[in-house]
């Protein structure tokens, strides 16, 4: 007899609850956790337990469950399977088949379960005085190492007395009572196990993605045969770990009520609309930028406020929920709340933020950024796109001694780019007149301008690529024709570095230019841009002034080496591609099921998908705006283009976008197709901010 085995007097048997399906999992419980099954984890973990005699599954019944018992059997358990629903009648069935006295339930979800803490149960329920033992009345333990344990007799009276569905599924209700109110309970003697300290809020179990996340990185970090203290060792020693499957479960709730409501039928915005109120007392424009304003959404029918994201799903602040595509303009590339990042950024934090001098971890993104884009052999790191751009064009003009510059994309919110456009209140005619606009595309459009003043331009600066592809052989004329002219020719990779390429859109291209500028997802989030480029070039830095307290602040800096190195590390960029050209072909069947054909389409390289309009059928404003209505009636933050982050490349977001598209496309066909289109609108129209392109 084993020391503390009640063999002899009671024969002990454990239990392991499994079943394939699952709501927010599914399979969860073959998922691998360090390389093996989740459940292979609770069989192993079990066999070291002093106290128990048997071991035995208790799956469920056909074709879709039996890869759970062949792992239960290799790892050496015994077998039961039937009903799904009917748990009670399972556990019965394995108490008739071992002849258990004692049995100990076990959920196939808490692949960290102790044996110590089996053990401890199962002890307490030595002394004799209850029917029902477990740790997780009065929680002190962390979610996922539940035991309970009951009598042979208590499971016996509880088949007989228990015949809610509820009770019959859920096989303890009946015997703990905690339910008592609304269910009917056996009025059994209970124990309780306690912990001395409380270790409740931690959460070791398998039930979300974000779960299965966390145990793959504790999990192996742990030695053969650990116990839960040296879990607890870890987590104190590293607890950015906790941040990866706690907090908010995003969109639960949200995405139920939708199903239930039923496709377009509108969601309430009543606290985006008053909060809309409020916030633009004291902020004009009640948001930081135009685009994220409401301008850009049909006010009273969409959401103006966001509060959670998690991957690549948001909340509103009426806590209505959608698939991001958007993603804060295009920073977030790997998804909100990458535990790789936020753990970079967590323990940065713990280090401080900003200091009275350089950190060294600015060479070590510097390097990374030398190694990976072409034109990089110097680099210096600033906050906003418009920070790096700008230092772009002062260097260019240092670097010259002339003053123009010619500009073909969009460039940032400083006087030297607004100026070329309709915005331009507030920029003074001296500064407008050194910025000229040429043709995206039109390498003969843009060397006539340059010809006609041909001492005169410091820069070329345009967006190499994105919303408008560049034309075969454009990047390279545009290229030949800044040497000629001796002008320093700069790449705006805001949008295109560390999305469509590493090493950007130049790399892409294969055409190097003097100077780039680089942002948005650089970090997956946090606030940092770079200006990059030859190292002659860049050495004039010493000589203008660029500038900024921010500038080396460490949260960002950690941020974009963990997000440079993920999208290295993971072939990030390549599966953003591929995820792109398939949701992009699958989207655009749909729009062309909707009798869209020709009129609407994604187009554009799968890195970017763009939603374009070619003939609208009604107001190209109203169109647009009829558009994001339904979009976000669907549970879709979509814009202008398909943003993507890793947190997309999943068949199931693709397939739930596909169908929330084809339903928006549905309500637009039935609103242009109808009498009076304007009226379908439920709020205010969208207001195009300008045209850049
Ligand atoms: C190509 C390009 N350049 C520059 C900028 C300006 O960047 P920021 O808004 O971070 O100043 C943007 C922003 O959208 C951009 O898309």
């Amino acid at each position: 007899m084993r020391p503390g085995s009640l063999k002899g007097s009671a024969k002990t048997v454990a239990v392991v609850q499994a079943r394939m399906r699952s709501e927010r999992l599914p399979g969860k419980v073959l998922r691998h956790i360090a390389g093996r099954p989740a459940i292979a984890h609770v069989f192993e973990r079990l066999q070291r337990a002093e106290t128990l005699d048997e071991i035995w599954l208790a799956g469920v019944a056909g074709a879709e469950d039996a890869p759970v018992e062949q792992v239960a059997r290799d790892c050496g358990a015994k077998v039961y399977r039937g009903s799904e629903q009917d748990v009670v009648g399972r556990f019965v069935a394995v108490a008739d088949a071992s002849g258990a006295d004692l049995v100990v339930r076990v959920t196939a979800d808490c692949p960290m379960i102790d044996p110590t803490v089996v053990d401890r149960v199962v002890g307490r329920f030595a002394q004799g005085d209850a029917d029902f033992v477990s740790n997780t009345i009065a929680r002190t333990y962390p979610d996922g190492l539940d035991v309970e344990a009951f009598s042979r007799a208590a499971l016996d009276r509880t088949d007989r007395e228990a015949v809610d569905p509820f009770l019959r599924a859920h096989v303890t209700p009946f015997m703990h009572g905690r339910l008592r109110d609304r269910l009917p309970w056996g009025k059994f003697r209970i124990a309780q196990v306690v912990h001395e300290a409380d270790f409740s809020h931690l959460r070791w179990t398998l039930d979300e993605a974000d779960d299965l996340e966390f145990l793959n990185r504790v999990v192996p970090r742990l030695p053969a045969g650990y116990g839960w203290q040296e879990v607890l060792a870890l987590l104190s020693r590293e607890p950015w770990l906790l941040t990866v499957n706690s907090g908010h479960r995003l969109h639960e709730g949200s995405a139920r009520d939708l199903a239930a409501r039923g496709p377009n039928v509108p969601r309430t915005y009543s606290r985006s609309d008053a909060y809309f109120e409020r916030a633009v007392r004291t902020i004009p424009l009640a948001s930081q930028t135009f685009s994220k304003s409401h301008q850009q959404w049909v006010r009273g029918a969409a959401p103006l406020f966001l509060t959670k994201g998690r991957g690549c799903r948001v909340e509103d602040i009426d806590g209505n929920g959608y698939i991001d595509y958007v993603l804060g303009l295009l920073p977030v590339v790997l998804g909100y709340r990458d535990p790789d990042v936020d753990g970079a950024i967590i323990r940065q934090l713990g280090d401080g933020i900003t200091f009275s001098l350089a950190s060294p971890i600015e060479a070590e993104l510097a390097e990374r950024l030398t190694r990976l884009v072409p034109c990089a052999e110097r680099v210096r790191f600033g906050k906003n796109g418009s920070d790096a751009t700008t230092a772009a064009i002062r260097l260019a003009r240092a670097h010259t001694g002339r003053d123009r510059v010619a500009v073909g994309g969009y460039h940032g919110w400083h006087d030297w780019y607004i100026g070329t456009t309709a915005r331009d209140l507030g920029v003074p005619a001296a500064v407008r007149a050194l910025s000229s606009k040429f043709p995206f595309n039109d390498a003969d459009a843009l060397e006539a301008l340059l010809r006609a003043d041909p001492d005169g331009f410091a820069a070329v600066i345009l967006e190499p690529d994105g919303a408008v592809a560049p034309a075969p052989g454009f990047l390279r004329r545009v290229r030949e024709v800044t040497d000629r002219f001796g002008i320093v020719l700069i790449f705006d990779e805001i949008i295109t570095g560390f999305r469509m390429d590493l090493g950007g859109a130049q790399k892409r291209h294969g055409v190097t230019p003097d100077l780039a500028s680089m942002g948005k997802a650089m970090a997956n989030g946090m606030p940092i841009s770079a200006i990059v480029g030859r190292a002659d070039i860049m050495a004039r830095m010493d000589d203008i002034f660029f500038s900024a307290t921010f500038g080396g602040e460490a949260l960002s800096i950690a941020a974009a080496i963990a997000t440079i190195d993920k999208l290295e590390r993971e072939d990030v960029i390549g599966r953003l591609w591929r995820r792109g050209d398939s949701l992009r072909d699958r989207a655009n069947a749909a729009l062309s099921a909707a009798g869209f054909g020709g009129v609407v389409a994604f187009k554009g390289e799968g890195w970017w998908p763009r939603l374009t309009v070619t003939r609208p059928p009604v107001d190209a404003n109203l169109f647009t705006s009829l558009w994001r209505q339904e979009f976000n009636a669907n549970g879709l933050l979509l814009g202008a283009s398909l943003n993507l982050c890793l947190a997309h490349d999943e068949d199931r977001v693709e397939t739930e976008t596909v169908a929330a598209i084809a339903r928006a496309a549905a309500a637009v066909r039935a609103a242009v197709d109808g009498p009076d289109p304007a009226a379908q609108l439920r709020g205010v129209p969208i207001r195009p901010t300008f045209a850049v392109r």
